[in-house]
């Protein structure tokens, strides 16, 4: 491949790339598997390897990405948290052991510890004589969330270690199996969403802003690394240090003497993944003694002395009974399997998606077929493989619909995608879920307002549209019987609240094809009203740094669907868009290029409200002093921080001084 086309197939690669990286930590809404993710990293890898000009330091192959959440403090890691290589194959694992034995200049065996890879959310906890001081996590692995509050509410953590030692522990944050299960069915029963897996439950749980339902719920933590190495000098000494002191160690681990007793071990590991109480990917791989780790240090992105391996994913058999179609918020029609129920990675699973017509057709998939489903990366499993000798006749092929199964009008096979749309914007199948998302967690958060009260709103005719919702009043709602006083007050308050939500959301909520939340912010920075947004030209959109011609595109369609359009000047003429004029993210760059770091405790504003105003302004906020500071902001009872940034010369304002300087505007 020539640098031009290699150039353009990297800027695909890293859209697509970031794309998932959206799905999988904003959303908790992977699309592919953790299998198909990895191999096109690999790929990005590949080619830059090729064309060493496409490597920059933001690629995804050199950044860990994760997102941070603005409820919670930013905390700057002291060492940054790394990620691991992954392989699929025992063959990629033995080029792993060479190129271990070329770094050290020594192929005889070593001692690795072989562990299992829990499949949770990882968290750095700080103990600062023997208590809890701060915990967390990874976020992009320089600065990560301080979830402090709600690790200190863990099952399985001692109140305090028995010894007063202060240092760093890393491991993972998991829901186990068996609350995992009750609450899903507690949940469903309830009529909400189930979680999809312990992993998303537990990401959920961790940022929680009510400590008490984060206590309810019940997270637990294991340990599987120490960051200051003074515990011991090879890991598994670290380990049983821990294990002494108190915390939960990571069962299963085992020091193994060379490549087969490591390959031993990670078979050993695979079949032993029940008697775990949190669900594994994969075993890992590290050097045991940590003198030859630090000879052979780390790149950006992970260490060169430890190594992933992940297992491919369960499978498990049943019978397809039906095929469903499925519409989404943007039209797209899904066709699913509804399955036979079956056990598969420790929870039950009854549905799969079969992707698209290609894709029925490829396999050719039929009603009533015995068929091999899959978990991959925990998403809603895939039909694997149809097994053809079990068909006895009584299988009946699929015909595609040609029209929506909801509204009945046509659908169309749009040239560029593979997905089949349904283009009615009046859609009930994609009002419903428009409407789901408007009043979703990231989007307007309205509170008591899920999937089933959606359905019930729009069966009894109450609403027809987004903006119906704030035509609502207490006699329409109070007819309904299933809703009482309090829950109908309790409604129109949170619609009321939703209101106000800041710009950004109100984007995301919108529901705009390939906008997340990240995007909306973005958009939220550059287009500061419903104006800006709404006249914006392709150019225009294609000039803001982190939108693609995807995106763009996607942005412009939403504004000239007719429907759509009505329903944004209903919401319009509502006011909805007015509300959140106070927050909207204007474009002064009065703090443009400045380092902020905020301190104290403030009168006037919450920490992430006061980060949000500086940053639309240009600002980039950080939670430590340091020579790139140019500005702290000290409240009251400031503390380190203060004293500093005084000795390095550091400007600093109190609050006073903040308020005016804004005020100046
Ligand atoms: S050691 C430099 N050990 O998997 C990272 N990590 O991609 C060293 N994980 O970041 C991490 N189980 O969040 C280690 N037994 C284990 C693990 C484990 C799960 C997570 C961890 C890490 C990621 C690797």
């Amino acid at each position: 491949m020539n640098l031009e086309a290699a150039k353009k197939r990297w800027k695909r690669l890293t859209a697509e790339i970031r794309g998932h990286d959206e799905l999988y930590y904003q959303l908790a809404e992977p699309a592919i598997s953790d299998e198909a993710y990895d191999a096109l990293l690999r790929e990005l890898t590949d080619l830059e390897e090729v064309h060493p000009t496409l490597r920059r330091p933001d690629s995804p192959s050199q950044t860990v990405r994760e997102s941070r959440d603005d409820n919670f403090p930013p905390y700057e890691h002291p060492s940054p948290m790394l990620s691991l290589s992954n392989t699929y194959s025992f063959d990629e694992l033995d080029a792993f052991f060479d190129r271990v034995a070329r770094g050290l200049e020594d192929d005889t065996p070593q001692a690795w510890s072989v562990e299992p890879k829990v499949d949770g959310v990882a968290l750095a906890l700080h103990y600062r004589e023997g208590r809890l001081h701060v915990a967390v996590t990874r976020g992009d692995g320089k600065i990560g969330d301080d979830v402090s509050a709600n690790v200190h509410r863990f099952i399985n953590l001692p109140a305090e270690l028995h010894e007063p030692l202060s240092f760093e522990v890393r491991g993972e944050a998991y829901m186990d199996r068996s609350r995992f299960t009750a609450l899903n069915a507690a949940r469903e029963r309830s009529g909400e969403e189930p979680f999809a897996n312990p992993r998303n439950l537990t990401t959920g749980t961790l940022k929680l802003l009510d400590g008490r339902e984060s206590a309810r719920r019940g997270l637990s933590f294991v340990a599987h690394s120490v960051v200051e190495h003074d515990l011991g000098e090879s890991h598994h000494h670290e380990l049983e240090r821990l294990d002494a002191l108190g915390l939960p160690g990571l069962p299963l681990r085992k020091v193994c003497m060379g490549r087969d007793e490591v390959v031993e071990w990670i078979r050993h590991l695979d079949a032993s993944r029940a008697e775990l109480p949190f669900e594994i990917d994969g075993a890992v791989i590290k050097l045991d003694k940590l003198a030859l780790r630090r000879k052979l240090g780390a790149t950006s992105k992970s260490p060169r002395w430890g190594i992933a391996f992940k297992y491919a994913a369960e499978k498990a058999e049943t019978t397809i009974l039906r095929i469903a179609l499925q519409v989404g918020r943007t039209g797209a029609v899904t066709p699913i399997a509804e399955l036979e129920p079956v056990q598969l990675s420790g929870t039950t699973v009854s549905r799969a998606t079969l992707h698209n017509r290609e894709e029925i057709a490829r396999k050719d998939i039929r009603q009533g077929d015995r068929v091999l489903v899959q978990k991959a990366g925990e998403i809603i499993p895939q039909v694997l493989e149809v097994l053809k000798d079990r068909r006895d006749g009584s299988q009946k092929p699929f015909a595609f619909p040609k029209k929506c199964p909801a509204c009945n009008e046509p659908l169309l096979h749009l040239e560029d995608e593979a997905a089949i749309r349904c283009v009615n914007p009046a859609c009930p199948a994609q009002l419903y879920r428009r409407l789901v998302h408007f009043a979703s967690r990231g989007a307007l958060d309205i509170e008591g307002l899920g999937g089933k009260w959606v359905s019930i709103l729009l069966e009894e005719n109450l609403i027809q549209s987004l903006s119906d919702l704030y035509r609502l009043n207490l006699e329409s709602l109070l007819k309904l019987e299933r809703m009482g006083e309090k829950s109908a007050a309790n409604l129109l308050a949170a619609l009321q609240v939703s209101l106000k939500r800041p710009w950004r959301r109100k984007i995301f909520a919108l529901g705009i094809r390939h906008v997340g939340e990240e995007t909306a912010r973005t958009l939220a920075r550059n287009f500061p009203d419903l104006n800006a947004l709404r006249t914006a030209t392709l150019e225009d959109l294609m000039e803001v740094s982190d939108v693609g011609d995807i995106v763009a595109q996607a942005v412009l369609d939403y504004f000239q669907s007719e429907a759509l359009a009505s329903e944004i000047s209903e919401l319009e003429n509502l006011g909805f868009f007015e509300e959140s004029e106070e927050t909207v993210e204007r474009l002064l760059q009065d703090f443009k290029g400045m380092t902020v770091v905020i301190t104290g405790s403030l009168e006037h504003f919450g920490r992430n409200e006061l980060k949000d105003l500086l940053s639309a302004r240009g600002a980039k906020v950080t939670s430590s002093v340091s020579k790139k500071t140019s500005l702290l902001i000290a409240g009251e009872a400031a503390g380190s921080k203060l004293s500093k940034a005084a000795e390095m010369g550091i400007e600093i304002w109190d609050e006073a001084r903040l308020l005016s300087e804004l005020n100046d505007e």
